[in-house]
């Protein structure tokens, strides 16, 4: 099948170079001609496990091709996929605005039928909206669909998600665009759940709200844990092992961050706020995440005594492992907050340096996890990378100026930390 991705960043570009593997013809398009150009030479401006190589391979067998032309993917692909940003507005609701410029951009160009998808996490009636556009800008009397297929994918685990969904939705209202999205992922084993427009929408804010409650739940614990001296890791593992409730999404932390749960859970609320629903639940999700980065910078103070004047030895900067992706990172609020104190940040994360530079000032960013800790009074860990796991901590216990460890993360065994002479702290237990 021929496939169009219209908005080539980390949903979009995962996403074709997916199709492209299994088969399909794939444009991919970006207004972003910088990035274009990038994907034409075999650059690619995203770090996620696995891409590269696929989008390697796919261009190479030509099943894959960039373009800045939305004329030339509507008249390449049968079935166009809206992968653009949807960003939080000041207030919390979606900006939609890329999603608005694409339809009238594809309804200008519209000369046969074509089936046209959001994949963007948008509010529900956007598919009602995106209909309306179309059919009011387009030239001729042009046959076209609109249907919902919400992305569910984790970045740093995206190609694996996209290959293995637990579920495909679609929303549509014509068996046309049925027939055509069930052929496109015939390959899949996942069931696949057809619904109408409103309901794929409404799918996707309310599965990322779920998540992201069970996250604040768990740091919600946490906090109780601590005053009494439980485990949270231990109540986790007991709440988790209840197959109705199941172990993901109960990791503590400092919070989750990222480009969906924030916004995804402030633009739901927003729409349940507008229709007359009271969201307090979820308000209290986000009030509680924010606690988590307080609470953390409080810990810092705790641990150190005072923070003016002293160096922390930040490791992980993106808001989660695997991924370059800094947008909503808990590492900003934190560093920002430290910063504000007086703390010194020597900071290093695998990947997200580059972008880092564009949000921090007054960092000095270091090689490896050693050389951010070397002669700082802490370190401080806030993104789960694999490779801060297998630390030398020996080493790291000679090179910090005190002996003093605060996990966000939970990575380490208080056991092993107090073994090895750290003054270790970390989240809920
Ligand atoms: N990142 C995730 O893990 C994830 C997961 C599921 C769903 N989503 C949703 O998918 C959507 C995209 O997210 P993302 O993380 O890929 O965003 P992104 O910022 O990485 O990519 C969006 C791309 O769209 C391009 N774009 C913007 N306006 C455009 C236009 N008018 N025409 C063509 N291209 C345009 C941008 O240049 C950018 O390359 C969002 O709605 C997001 O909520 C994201």
């Amino acid at each position: 099948m021929n496939i169009g991705i219209i908005g080539s960043g980390h949903v979009g570009l995962v996403t074709a170079a997916c199709f492209a593997d299994l088969g399909n013809h794939v444009i991919c398009m970006d207004q972003d001609v910088k990035k274009i150009q990038l994907l034409k030479k075999g650059g690619v401006p995203i770090y996620e496990p696995g891409l590269s190589e696929l989008l390697k391979k796919n261009r190479l067998k030509k099943r894959l091709i960039f373009t800045t032309s939305i004329r030339e993917a509507v008249k390449f692909a049968e079935i166009l996929f809206i992968c653009v940003g949807t960003p939080p507005r000041e207030g919390g609701d979606a900006d939609l605005t890329a999603v608005e410029h694409v339809a009238y951009s594809i309804a200008a160009c519209l000369t046969k039928y074509r089936l046209i998808v959001e994949k963007s996490t948008v509010p529900v009636e956007t598919g009602m909206q995106l209909k309306r556009t179309i059919a009011e800008n387009i030239r001729k009397n042009v046959p076209f669909d609109v249907a919902s297929n919400p992305e569910f994918l984790r970045e740093g685990n995206a190609v694996y998600d996209f290959f293995n969904p637990d579920r495909i939705v679609v929303g549509t209202e014509s068996k046309r665009a049925e027939k055509i999205l069930k052929d496109v992922y015939k390959p899949f084993r996942a069931p696949i759940i057809i619904t109408d427009i409103r309901s794929a929408e409404l799918i996707k804010h309310a599965s990322n709200s779920f998540l992201a409650m069970k996250i604040s739940f768990i740091n919600m614990v946490g906090q109780i844990c601590k005053k009494v001296g439980a485990d949270v890791m231990r109540v986790a593992e007991g709440i988790g092992a209840d197959t109705r409730i199941s172990k993901s999404f109960l990791n503590p932390g400092i919070g989750f961050g990222g480009f969906c749960f924030p916004k995804d859970l402030s633009a739901f609320i927003r729409i349940g706020e507008k229709l007359g629903v009271p969201c307090n639940l979820l308000r209290e999700v986000l009030n509680v995440n924010d606690a988590q980065k307080i609470n953390f910078v409080k810990l810092v103070e705790q641990s150190l005594w005072n923070l003016s004047g002293k160096t922390v030895g930040v490791l992980g900067l993106s808001f989660k492992p695997d991924t370059e992706d800094m947008r909503f990172a808990p590492s900003i609020d934190i560093i920002n907050k430290l910063q504000e104190d007086g703390v010194k940040i020597k900071a290093y994360d695998p990947q997200a340096i580059a972008e880092a530079k564009k949000v921090f000032k007054g960092i000095q960013y270091a090689k490896n996890p050693y050389d951010a800790v070397k002669g700082a009074d802490a370190m401080l860990v806030l993104t789960e990378w694999n490779e801060f796991r297998e630390l030398d901590l020996k080493k790291v216990k000679k090179l910090l100026k005190r002996p003093i460890v605060i996990d966000g993360r939970n990575i380490y065994s208080p056991a092993e930390m107090e073994k090895l002479g750290f003054r270790y702290y970390s989240i809920g237990r």
